[in-house]
């Protein structure tokens, strides 16, 4: 869908007003539902808030997770601020930063082992970094039509590009091992 030309401005507005949204879904699609066989059992869940922490309002999360010791790794996007950062949980400090080139818009992160992978947005592109030392990462070339959403299990990376196609990647060769369409009573779900 973002592939065509006339439909990117829409596709940007909507992104602006959902995609923070859209990792949070994400992350709790994942934890339940994703390649299960067909016609496997859904439940709808609740979420209970335990407890807030401060966040720095100007960054644009793209990509969240939770690391050991109370710390976060955050991929934040938007032309010109998208970074890659590894946040303090309980004051919200960002602890170190690495700042992208004004040409790439941060998208879904994931830690997996020592390294931290990124996507970003209307590419076919991310990057992998050294989680304790972000001035050492190298670009990667994926399969999926876009990159939005990445989460691992610690085994594999799984993907969403923004259509209804969820992806289960090899993290060694970012090739796709099993692609699985989402459907809720015979419709795609975006
Ligand atoms: C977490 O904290 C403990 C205790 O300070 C330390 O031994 C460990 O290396 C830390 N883990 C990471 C990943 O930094
Ligand atoms: C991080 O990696 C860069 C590039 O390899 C290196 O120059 C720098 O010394 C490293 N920094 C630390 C704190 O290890």
């Amino acid at each position: 869908m973002a592939s065509s030309a006339s439909t990117t401005n829409h596709h940007a507005k909507m992104s602006l007003l959902n995609r923070r949204f859209a990792v949070v879904g994400l992350i709790v699609l994942l934890s339940f539902a994703v390649f299960s066989e067909a016609e496997a059992s859904y439940g709808a869940y609740k979420v209970k808030v335990i407890n807030e922490f401060p966040h720095d309002p100007e960054a644009y999360t793209q990509g969240l997770l939770y690391a050991e010791n109370d710390t976060l790794f955050e991929s934040t996007g938007l032309y010109g601020r998208s970074s890659v950062r590894k946040v303090a949980l309980q004051n919200g400090k960002v602890e170190t930063v690495h700042e992208m080139q004004a040409s790439d818009f941060g998208e879904g992160l994931a830690l997996l082992g020592e390294s931290l992978f990124q996507l970003t947005w209307l590419k076919d592109t991310g990057f992998i970094y050294d989680r304790y030392n972000f001035s050492k990462f190298k670009k990667f070339t994926h399969h999926m039509k876009d990159g939005w959403g990445l989460a691992t299990d610690g085994k594999v990376l799984f993907g969403s590009d923004g259509t209804s196609t969820l992806y289960k990647i090899d993290p060694k060769t970012m090739k796709v091992i099993r692609k699985q369409v989402v459907k809720f009573q015979g419709h795609e779900v975006r």
